[in-house]
């Protein structure tokens, strides 16, 4: 893989959405992004000084072989280019890049992927084989020095995008022809309730979690096809204990 030259490092001014684009609709204007990424930087801090904890590492390993048992023939360790979106410290890059060629992580905490870096190399894989990059993607040319992908992985993060109708457009515009987007997130329960406690609001601008027609409303807004959503599997939700649903989705950008 190309190294990639053009990414620049994060600041705090990249991350400020507060543009009439990005607050409408969305929380009155509340910048989550830069809430996540102030809060995610903290965390990164927090644990480079011990393990990620082993609920978080068990729901990354849960999230990769639901995938892996959906959707087996995307996954193939001498061809599949991969990225994984929203990478964080790189808990799912660390399950994916055993079944994939190679994985680019991205995401908007500078810290996370400072993170995710060291521990790759302590690991002793090659940036070529896996590597992570702080960015915000805007799907605009020469993104990424113009890497396309297989796939594109990104898991528990959806609830965090303000919009995830611009998201999926920007993540399905890095897909090569026949490549496929794969998300693994919350499922909304059927009685409406907010699964995320008052604690993450300023994080979580989808806090009831996402409905099946809301995330096909996305993916086919950005052109992908062959919509597949499955429930996989559940499990506590850490700040309440509550138990939520989990599910994954492909969809495929038809070239
Ligand atoms: C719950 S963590 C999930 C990390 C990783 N995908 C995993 O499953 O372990 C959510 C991640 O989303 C990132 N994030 C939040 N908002 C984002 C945005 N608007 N754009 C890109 N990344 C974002 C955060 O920095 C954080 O690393």
């Amino acid at each position: 893989m190309a190294e990639l030259e053009h990414v620049h490092h994060c600041t705090p001014d990249d991350h400020n959405h507060g543009s009439p684009a990005h607050a409408h609709g969305h929380g009155h204007g509340h910048d989550f992004a830069a809430a996540n990424r102030a809060f995610f930087d903290q965390h990164a801090h927090e644990h480079s000084h011990r393990h990620d904890d082993a609920h978080s590492r068990e729901r990354s390993v849960r999230q990769v072989n639901a995938l892996r048992k959906a959707w087996p023939e995307l996954f193939d360790e001498d061809s599949t280019v991969a990225m994984d979106y929203a990478c964080g410290t790189g808990l799912v890059s660390q399950q994916l890049c055993q079944y994939v060629k190679s994985v680019v992580g991205v995401d908007i905490s500078q810290a996370s992927v400072d993170l995710y870096n060291t521990q790759a190399s302590n690991q002793g894989l090659a940036p070529e084989e896996m590597r992570a990059v702080c960015a915000e993607l805007k799907g605009e040319p020469g993104e990424l020095d113009g890497l396309k992908f297989d796939i594109i992985v990104c898991c528990a993060s959806y609830h965090h995008f303000p919009s995830i109708t611009d998201t999926t457009r920007v993540l399905a515009s890095f897909l090569k022809p026949g490549g496929s987007l794969l998300v693994a997130d919350i499922k909304s329960s059927e009685d409406g309730r907010e699964l995320f406690p008052a604690t993450h609001h300023h994080l979580v601008p989808h806090k009831h979690g996402l409905s099946e027609d809301a995330v096909r409303a996305a993916f086919e807004g950005a052109r992908l096809v062959g919509f597949d959503m499955r429930d996989v599997f559940q499990a506590k939700m850490r700040p309440t204990g509550e138990e939520v649903q989990w599910f994954v989705v492909r969809g495929v950008n038809p070239g």
